[in-house]
């Protein structure tokens, strides 16, 4: 018997029905599908329509699939953590308007913003729950509604962002599979290239920050491609290093999906294979803390016991990691 890791036991994912193509965006903006494709990979993503729709109505849907799917009583949930940066409002949190919504009634729940490597600081929080032996069946949501934050007069950004959430089950495994290993990382003198300015205390909503678009998501580019390279090149050749993993026996690159030439970057300079390194960012776009669920849900079919994966992320913040895990079923 091996020590007690926090295993993903079933994964769901959820992409509301609305799909934007670049054809429709570029009768929006000053944009063409050529553009689009060759810069980003991405060729349609999916938009949360209608009134009063946050991202809790896709991380409840979610969250039901994988209860269904896992045969998990709602109420065996203790514990669901929400990564996000577009919740339903400041306060409650989403989590707690995702339990209530999948009828999780034992759970406590918090929401982690760490932007686009959300997903990867929440996994790791909730597999500490598990690890210690506090919780036995936590769930981890990655959801964002980028459409929300999204100026879709600006050509730079309206084209990269889609909606989306995904979630896990971590159960405890002592078998040898779960999550193994994670570095994570953070660098605030990166608000300067990637941030939403105003709505929180600095900036708080008026006038002046609405007529100003401070509210849309602002992003300088080309620093952040670079950065998001060699962040991630970093953190996986390390968690690798240490675990003493190679290209050959490391099973699936599993990297947040922001753009196809970050995500070749990163993988070439390590040296992974095209066919191991799972990509779907030209079906989603970016979905912030929801891309890597979502990719995992994606791949479940072609995942066996045993394999290792390596989980990466760099987003707003700065905020990066990787996270070595063995996928724990069939
Ligand atoms: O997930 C969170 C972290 N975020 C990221 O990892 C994103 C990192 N950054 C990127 O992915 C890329 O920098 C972008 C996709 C955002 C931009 O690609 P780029 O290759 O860095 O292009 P650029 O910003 O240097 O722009 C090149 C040209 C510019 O025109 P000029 O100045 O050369 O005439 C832009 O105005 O492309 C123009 N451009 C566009 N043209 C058509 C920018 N956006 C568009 C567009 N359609 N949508």
């Amino acid at each position: 018997m091996s020590k007690i890791r926090a295993a993903i036991t079933g994964v769901q994912g959820y992409v509301p029905d609305y799909i934007l193509t670049n054809d429709e965006l570029s009768r929006m903006v000053d944009t063409n599908d050529e553009w689009i494709t060759t810069r980003t990979g991405i060729k349609e993503r999916h938009i949360l329509k209608g009134e009063a729709q946050g991202t809790s109505v896709m991380g409840i849907e979610a969250v039901k699939g994988l209860l269904e799917k896992t045969g998990t009583d709602p109420k065996e949930i203790e514990l669901v953590i929400c990564a996000t940066v577009t919740p339903d409002m400041m306060f409650p949190d989403t989590a707690n308007l995702i339990a209530y919504g999948a009828g999780l009634t034992n759970a406590f729940c918090f929401d982690i913003a760490a932007a686009c490597s959300g997903f990867l600081y929440a996994l790791t929080t909730g597999a500490r729950f598990v690890e210690a032996g506090a919780h036995k069946k936590v769930i981890v949501v990655g959801g964002d509604k980028m459409s929300s934050i999204v100026d879709y007069t600006d050509r730079t950004t309206c084209v990269l962002f889609g909606d989306g959430a995904g979630a896990v089950l971590l159960e405890p495994d002592d078998s040898g599979n779960g999550i193994i290993d994670s570095i994570h990382r953070s660098d605030g003198s990166g608000a300067e290239f990637l941030r939403q300015k105003a709505g929180g205390s600095r900036h708080p909503a008026s006038l002046e920050t609405v007529t100003n678009q401070e509210h849309f998501i602002y992003q300088n580019g080309k620093p952040v491609f670079k950065a998001a390279v060699a962040g991630m090149t970093d953190v996986v050749e390390k968690v690798m290093a240490r675990n003493n993993l190679t290209v050959d026996n490391v099973n699936w690159l599993v990297p947040h999906q922001a753009n196809r030439r970050i995500i070749e970057s990163v993988g070439k300079g390590i040296g992974f294979p095209e066919e191991k390194v799972m990509v779907n960012i030209h079906k989603y776009g970016n979905t912030t803390a929801a891309t890597l669920p979502l990719c995992l849900w994606d791949y479940e079919s072609r995942l066996h016991k045993g394999d290792n994966l390596i989980l990466t992320a760099f987003g707003g913040g700065f905020t990066w990691g990787a996270t070595y895990l063995k996928w724990a079923y069939n």
